[in-house]
């Protein structure tokens, strides 16, 4: 099949790469001339395992391609994705601006049948005004012309993005009728695996999917961290709690882990629009403000720790270890050390931080500047530092030499925000060890 995909951002590359990977001819577009000229050269403008790979493969097998000219993105795709950013506003909604323009595009440039798919994360009500911008440019051309919009959300993990799409547990797939439910099924029968994992539904139904997957996710981890801070007060240990929870098949084990905060582009991004969403049509998410406000009070909690336990910051330098929002990607989007960062240096102190990925990322958001220092190894950043906080779970973070850490650091304390270690094994190393939910 011809597949266009617009915006060559996370979403698009992961989608288009393994549309390609399966046989498909895929053409991406996108604005930025200087985006398609790296992509044209094989290289992957972010992190993510695997993509690279994808991208060579299928380019050096022609079977994906790249160009800024959207005339040619319409000619060439039968199905045509929109995949393309949606900015969070100031109010949380989300910006569609960006969509909507893809659709009077494709509204512009098209000569015959084609199925229009949205793929970003858009709120519920976005394939309708799709739908309106592209017939509204036909008018205009005075063109009479088909086409379906469909919804298909994804439900990429950053991180295991590859993996998830070509194994995914589910497809959701929003349609008006049977034409474009049919060529939409055609386009993912090679991931079906075992049973069918097309889920069909209508387009409201899988616009509403989309956000309710990730603030249902969302509303556990918060949750979770809620009672993380009561399991501190009465003498429980939350990872106790957890398993014993998690041992429910009602319940489940995932994304149960109490820690320092969720970020991301999608969670944070995701509740705040849904709540909107909610406002809009006057039914007010009373769970999902809780969700976020929780969230938002937790990523505050490892700066409180460390200034109760250090008192003034002024002179005084947090070793942090991880900045990424979560392991395996280069993602600084809503990270919760980008919180505890900011805290620490509007009180005055200083940061040495390692991440084994994110660190260009962090450099090119924070610049030089005198109360930073990136250090290329775990136990660097511990150098002439007071204490270290953990924010990220990187696997290599699971085992360190603390007979040399400690005599690295000032203090021997550490703030564990993702709890990574066995309280009582810390402890006897000789260290303050705080973690979330596990007592102090
Ligand atoms: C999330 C969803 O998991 C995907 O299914 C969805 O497709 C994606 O958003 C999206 O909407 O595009 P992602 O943001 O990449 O994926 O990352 P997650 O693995 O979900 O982690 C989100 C945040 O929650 C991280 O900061 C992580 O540290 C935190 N988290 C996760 C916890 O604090 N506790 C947990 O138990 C799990």
């Amino acid at each position: 099949m011809n597949v266009t995909v617009f915006g060559s951002g996370y979403v698009g590359l992961v989608t288009a790469a393994c549309l390609a990977e399966v046989g498909n001819h895929v053409l991406c577009v996108d604005v930025d001339p200087d985006k398609i000229a790296t992509l044209k050269a094989g290289h992957c403008p972010f992190y993510e395992p695997g993509i690279e790979s994808l991208l060579t493969r299928n380019a050096a097998a022609n079977r994906l391609d790249f160009t800024t000219d959207a005339a040619t993105g319409v000619a060439h795709g039968e199905i045509i994705f929109i995949a393309v950013g949606t900015p969070p506003q100031e109010d949380g909604s989300a910006d569609l601006q960006y969509v909507l323009a893809v659709a009077r595009t494709i509204g512009t440039h098209m000569s015959g049948y084609r199925v229009v798919c949205t793929k970003s994360t858009v709120p519920v009500g976005t394939s309708a005004k799709v739908r309106k911008a592209l017939q509204e440019k036909l008018a205009e051309r005075g063109a009479d012309l088909p086409f379906d919009v469909v919804s298909n959300p994804e439900f990429l993990k950053e991180g295991a993005a590859v993996e998830d799409f070509m194994r995914p547990d589910r497809i959701i797939v929003g349609t008006d009728g049977p034409r474009p439910l049919e060529r939409m099924r055609a386009l993912y029968a090679p991931f079906n695996r075992n049973h069918d994992r097309v889920m069909a539904m209508d387009v409201e139904s899988a616009e509403l999917t989309k956000y309710a997957a990730n603030a249902m996710l969302a509303t556990r981890i918060s949750f979770m961290n809620e009672l993380a801070l009561l399991a501190e007060k009465v003498g429980a240990d939350i990872e106790s709690v957890r398993r014993g929870i998690g041992s429910d098949p009602r319940i489940g084990f995932q994304f149960l882990y109490a820690g320092c905060g969720y970020g991301g582009s999608c969670f944070p991004k995701d509740v705040k629009a849904l709540v909107k969403t909610g406002h809009e049509h006057e039914q007010t998410l009373q769970v999902l403000t809780a969700v976020e406000a929780a969230n938002d009070r937790q990523k505050h909690l490892l700066f409180e720790r460390i200034t109760a336990y250090l008192g003034d910051l002024r002179g005084k330098t947090v070793a942090i270890w991880g900045l990424a929002f979560k392991p395996n990607t280069d993602d600084m989007r809503e990270a919760p050390s980008r919180v505890l960062m900011e805290a620490i240096w509007a009180a005055g102190g200083k940061v040495r931080a390692f991440d084994p990925v994110a660190m260009e990322t962090t450099r090119k958001l924070y610049g030089e500047r005198p109360d930073f220092q990136l250090v290329d190894a775990p136990e660097a950043a511990c150098e002439d530092a007071d204490v270290l906080a953990i924010v990220t779970e990187w696997a290599v973070f699971r085992s360190p030499d603390f007979a040399a850490i400690k005599k690295l650091l000032r203090q021997p304390a550490i703030f564990d925000g993702r709890n990574l270690y066995d309280p009582a094994v810390v402890a006897a190393a000789g260290f303050h060890y705080q973690s979330i939910g596990r007592g102090a």
